[in-house]
């Protein structure tokens, strides 16, 4: 089929909307409708040239809501008109670590995926004949998509996909690292370093785990006045002196926090967060993503002493169960997701897109699909 996408083309240049030949899905995979998408810094990272491990040309994109259209051979979990979320973390159920309840670290699919490659080592991305390549397994930049089964979330039905596709990312990332790696226990003191999609979620989840104190440390105070909304009890302009002047120290009865966690991506707030962290049993979550090269600097004695350091990999979140159920607690109205949400934008205005995330305009872009 023909239908139109983001391209990226050459690294460091606007994305290009244009048409591209989709081919049918075939074994174990799906086609899909997109019907919205979030614009996400991890797009605009391999746009921008600065990830290594970026291919061009590809269609990005990773934050889908959509339809199923039609399934390849042997799909079984799926049926078009279900509705689903994308997966850049896919769930196969059946390596060691999806049968871990430890880890959503699925094996099944990632070393095609990080090529750009649908499982089978091919693409369903044709431009006159010429190879475009899929971007985490995803490029929801797009009309349409062809994914493997594994690799979409069937939800629910009645959930706006408008507001689901935000679940695919940095939503349940934040919730996850939460609700799943720190599993913070309810009357706890809990400090979240970011609140941009990936804090804010963070917050969010805390409080869903009835965290007493929820303190959000940002640079910007409309971030911080959203921090609020989804449960901060306390927030806190960041900066060195969060730490080294004592401040959480202070505020939290001269001991740190029980959990708190790195939204934030910059490795000196990485120190801080380990620095705020209780002894005797703080834990201090990563969500946040170092460029490369950088490395976390900790005192030993900081751990002897019983803090101890977690990383996690979108929320922890095993997707195919996870996220209908994250969805699910959205439906109930325990999470808040509109605020979220700041522009909405057609596939051509993608790189505006790119321009209100680089200017912090809001959190989040969605592209309607129509
Ligand atoms: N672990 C995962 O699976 C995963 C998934 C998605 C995103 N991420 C990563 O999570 C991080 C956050 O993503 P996001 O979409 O929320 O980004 P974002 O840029 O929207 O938010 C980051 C926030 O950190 C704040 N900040 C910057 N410096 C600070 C400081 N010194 N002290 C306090 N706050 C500070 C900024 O003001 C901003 O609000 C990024 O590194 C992203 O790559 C990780
Ligand atoms: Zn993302
Ligand atoms: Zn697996």
């Amino acid at each position: 089929m023909r239908m139109r996408a983001a391209v990226l083309e050459e690294f460091g240049e606007p994305l290009v909307v244009e048409e591209l030949e989709l081919t049918d899905p075939r074994e174990g995979e799906a086609l899909v409708r997109l019907v919205a998408c979030g614009v996400c810094h991890t797009d605009l990272y391999t746009a921008s040239g600065v990830d290594p491990s970026g291919y061009a040309p590809s269609v990005l994109g990773h934050e889908g809501g959509g339809v199923v259209e039609a399934v390849g051979p042997g799909v079984s979990s799926l049926a078009p008109g279900d509705h689903v979320v994308t997966l850049f973390s896919p769930q196969c159920g059946e390596c060691v670590h999806c049968r871990d309840e430890r880890t959503n670290l699925c094996l099944a699919i990632r070393e095609q995926q990080n090529k750009g490659y649908l499982p089978d080592g091919s693409t369903r991305l044709r431009r006159d004949g010429e190879e475009i390549r899929h971007f985490m397994g995803t490029s929801t930049f797009a009309e349409y998509t062809v994914m493997p089964e594994i690799a979409l979330a069937k939800i629910d039905p009645e959930a706006p996909l408008d507001r689901a596709c935000l679940f695919a990312c940095g939503l349940s990332t934040g919730l996850g690292a939460a609700i799943n790696t720190a599993q913070v226990r309810e009357g706890s003191t809990c400090v979240v370093f970011g609140a941009g999609m990936v804090g804010l979620g963070a917050v969010a989840g805390c409080r869903l785990r009835g965290a007493e104190r929820i303190i959000c440390v940002d640079l910007s105070e409309d971030r911080l006045g959203l921090a609020t909304g989804q449960g901060a009890t306390e927030t806190m302009l960041g900066g060195d002196d969060v730490v080294d002047g004592g401040k959480i120290v202070s505020e939290t009865d001269g001991f740190g926090a029980d959990y708190t966690f790195e939204a934030t991506g910059n490795v000196a707030v990485m120190r801080q967060a380990v620095e705020s962290a209780r002894m005797a049993w703080g834990l201090a979550t990563m969500a946040g993503v170092a460029g490369k090269g950088e490395t976390l600097d900790v005192i030993p004695r900081l751990l002897i002493t019983g803090r101890r350091i977690a990383g996690s990999s979108f929320g922890g979140v095993k997707g195919r169960d996870g996220v209908p159920k994250l969805v699910d607690l959205y439906m109930r109205g325990e999470i808040d997701v509109d605020p979220f949400i700041s522009h909405r934008i057609g596939l051509d205005d993608v790189n505006r897109g790119f321009e209100l995330m680089d200017a912090q305009d809001g959190i989040r872009s969605v592209i309607e699909f129509n």
